[in-house]
């Protein structure tokens, strides 16, 4: 699916990101399988990721970047009318992460769903989001993307566990006077699925005790370098624009060896480019909203940036958003 954003000018008028406190380095992990702080650093880029305490879920990592969104927009919880909360680690698979937040948050307006599109669920989130909010449907919206894969690790497998880490973001979605979303870019490859999967999770495998998330590496590797590529690069040509004209490249946070060739591949100045994989792994729906507020903090979202967003994960999916950056219109 690709689009250009024809209807009202919908912005991100908020922006808040959490991760838990626990921090896990390198050589933490390397007490549980057979791997080397250097390994993990020359292969990924990663240092050290936060892990979630026995505890706590995504909800309770998730809440308080939601309230840090809707306090920089200035909205009230009672006024959000839409709640999607994008996740592959809901706190259950129902009752939704969404109803929960909405319900904690106060919305009691709102509709609330939870999303499933891997490490892509926040791109297609802002995306449906987006619809709803230029069809008129929805006035004000919540987008959550968060997730806790420490959960869904095997913890004996290094060739996973040392990967990803946990995390979540909002944002606020409204109308604005000018600039916001420009356009989008989605898609899927089911028939790719089977390389990043997490077979016990549902009807087909019901009786799978082991319930641990399954990687091949090299394909999923192959796969993104690909897609992190093409999708980008469609957005751009469906909303007029290119490589040169963007501000801020937010790629999803997996590797820095993919972000590396996506950057090499699309002639992206380095120097615009968001990276925040070496303190936080990679977060799947958390990951885009996460180095949103990195870059937010860094003073690189500035008025009437053009920001490039790619996401790539599970499904095997993929998505990519330009916006161009703006605050509230009142
Ligand atoms: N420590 C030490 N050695 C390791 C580790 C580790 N943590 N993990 C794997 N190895 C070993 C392998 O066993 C292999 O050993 P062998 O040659 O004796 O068999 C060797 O390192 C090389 O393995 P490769 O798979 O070729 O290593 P590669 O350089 O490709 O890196 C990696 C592996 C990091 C997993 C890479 O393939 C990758 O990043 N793939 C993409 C993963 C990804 O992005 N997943 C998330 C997608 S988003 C989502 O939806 C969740």
């Amino acid at each position: 699916m690709i689009g250009r954003a024809t209807g009202p000018s919908i912005g991100i008028t908020g922006l808040g990101a959490n991760v838990p406190a626990r921090v896990m380095t390198n050589d933490d992990l390397a007490t549980y399988v057979d791997t080397s702080d250097e390994w993990i650093r020359d292969r990924t880029g990663i240092r050290e990721r936060h892990f979630a305490e026995q505890g706590e879920a995504l909800t309770d990592i998730a809440l308080p970047a939601a309230r840090a969104a809707l306090a920089e927009a200035g909205v009230a919880a009672a006024d959000i009318d839409l709640l999607i909360c994008a996740t592959v680690t809901p706190d259950m698979l129902f009752p939704t992460s969404s109803a929960l937040l909405a319900d904690t948050l106060g919305m009691p307006a709102a509709a609330a769903y939870d999303l499933l599109a891997g490490c892509t669920g926040f791109m297609y989130a802002i995306t449906q989001a987006y619809a709803m909010l230029a069809s008129g449907l929805s006035q004000r919206a919540l987008v959550v993307g968060g997730d806790v894969l420490s959960k869904i690790l095997d913890w004996d497998d290094r060739s996973t566990l040392v990967l990803f880490g946990d995390g979540a973001g909002a944002v606020v979605m409204e109308p604005v006077e000018r600039g916001g979303f420009l356009g989008f870019e989605l898609g899927a490859d089911g028939g790719g699925g089977i390389h990043l999967c997490y077979p016990g999770s549902g009807s087909r495998h019901f009786d799978d005790p082991s319930a641990v998330l399954k990687m091949n590496g090299r394909e999923v590797f192959k796969f993104a370098t690909r897609v992190m590529v093409s999708s980008a690069a469609a957005v751009l040509e469906q909303c007029g624009k290119t490589i040169d004209d963007v501000d801020v490249y937010v790629p999803h946070q997996a590797n820095k060896r993919i972000i590396d060739y996506a950057v090499g591949k699309l002639g992206v100045d380095p120097e615009k480019t968001v990276i925040n994989v070496d303190r936080y792994g990679n977060t799947s729906s958390g990951s885009i909203p996460l180095a949103l507020a990195d870059a937010r903090a860094e003073g690189r979202l500035t008025d009437g940036a053009l920001v490039l967003m790619t996401g790539m994960g599970a499904g095997l999916t993929w998505g990519s958003a330009l916006i161009e950056w703006t605050g509230r219109s009142d």
